[in-house]
């Protein structure tokens, strides 16, 4: 009799889908695109409809196929509940908009991907609400805000793009000591990495647009933790309407059988990409939680269970150099994604803070030479020879 409680690896493939009753006895679940479910028996409907029984009514609530993605989706992330959306700017915002009442205040970091510094500074302030973006990383100033009091901490870790890294369990610390709650993007780790509910943040979500699906073919988003907190955004999901539709969810589905070996081969392919970046004598600088000169490196080690897909570097020559050399990349993408099983390759001005004007990206501490890399699953030895043909 196997073990109780299965690895990773093994949630990833059988997650939510053993001791279910698919249709017509198919192995792979189906795709279930239907719009609405009927019912002769109105007594059942209403039950179903109160939540008095389960099943389905209409797909904007919820759905056979995408009810598995998110069954999978929390296991891997070792959660109590799990909700799920179009996008990952739907989890993002539905989550900030769910839970906060107005006047209240988060505190964050300066770069957060793109989208939701824009919710911040965009979005929140028209409902009353304020961020407060301290410096990225720097957990001094930011257990400083949070002392002053605050409703929500939101970080990511590794960020993108300049993939600093967050320690998860000291911020849930000082957010839990203000009853403030911790929330993590861990997108860019991904749960094979690192489960950030383990380590004390409340609630953790994905743009599962990225590693999770890891074929650049469907966009959704994903927020796991305790039941109170996800029913609370599932209800405000489910009526504001930014729901995942069926097609993406069995793509994502698909994705999410190969997360384990598909991230275990992107880490240490990004280390190894890292380690030749940081050797080369025409780049200035390179991020990667992995090195051994990255500022939280220890950090890293600590809570995670490998370094991740992505890095950032500079070159010497800056922008011109960025000019040059992304376009002569054969086995990258110049494209704004991460986490695929092929490599993309972008500087924020065009990537992760495309929504920002060039002052604003400044403001944020992000170098306009920046390139983030996310390594695909190709032979690193030929990502590596393409980027000195490149670079060289
Ligand atoms: C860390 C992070 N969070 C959230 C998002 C938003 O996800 P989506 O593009 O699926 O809306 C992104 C997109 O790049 C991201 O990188």
């Amino acid at each position: 009799m196997a073990d109780e409680t299965p690895s990773i690896d093994t949630l990833a493939v059988w997650g939510g889908e053993t001791g279910r009753d698919f249709w017509e006895r198919s192995t792979q679940l189906p795709l279930v695109a239907s719009a609405s479910f009927g019912y002769h028996d109105l007594e059942e409907w209403i039950d179903v409809s109160l939540g008095r029984k389960p099943g389905h009514i209409y797909s904007r609530n919820t759905n056979p196929t995408v009810a598995v993605f998110e069954e999978k989706v929390r296991l891997l992330e070792g959660a109590e509940a799990a909700t799920s959306f179009a996008t990952g700017m739907a989890a993002v915002s539905n989550t900030l908009f769910a839970l906060l009442d107005p006047g209240a205040r988060v505190v964050s970091v300066r770069d957060s991907y793109g989208g939701t510094t824009k919710v911040f500074t965009d979005f929140l302030p028209r409902l009353g609400g304020q961020a407060t973006l301290c410096p990225t990383g720097d957990h001094e100033a930011l257990e400083r805000e949070i002392a002053q009091g605050c409703a929500m901490v939101y970080v990511e870790s590794p960020t993108n793009p300049t993939i600093k890294v967050h320690d998860i369990a000291r911020l849930a610390r000082a957010a839990h000591a203000v009853g403030a709650l911790l929330v993590v993007d861990n997108t860019t780790a991904t749960p094979i990495n690192t489960r950030p509910v383990t380590l004390g943040a409340d609630l953790v979500l994905h743009s599962a647009t990225k590693f999770l699906g890891g074929h650049e073919d469907a966009m959704g988003g994903v927020v796991c933790g305790p039941m109170a907190l996800v029913q609370k955004i599932y209800h405000y999901r489910e009526i504001t309407g930014a729901s995942l539709s069926p097609f993406p969810a069995y793509l994502l589905l698909r994705g999410l059988k190969t997360l384990a070996i598909r991230v275990r081969q992107q880490n240490s392919s990004a280390l190894a990409v890292a380690r030749f970046l940081e050797g080369h004598p025409a780049v200035a600088s390179v991020g990667y939680p992995g090195l051994e000169s990255h500022p939280a490196h220890d950090i890293a080690k600590r809570q995670m269970q490998g370094f991740g897909g992505m890095l950032c570097f500079t070159l010497k020559e800056g922008w011109p150099a960025v000019q040059r050399a992304l376009p002569r990349l054969r086995y990258a993408h110049c494209a704004a994604s991460l986490g695929g099983v092929q490599t993309f390759v972008g500087p924020p001005a065009t990537t992760s803070h495309v929504e920002c004007s060039a002052e604003e990206r400044a403001a944020l501490g992000i170098p306009e030479g920046l390139i983030r890399y996310s390594t695909g699953i190709e032979d690193p030895s030929d990502l590596i020879s393409d980027l000195s043909h490149a670079i060289g």
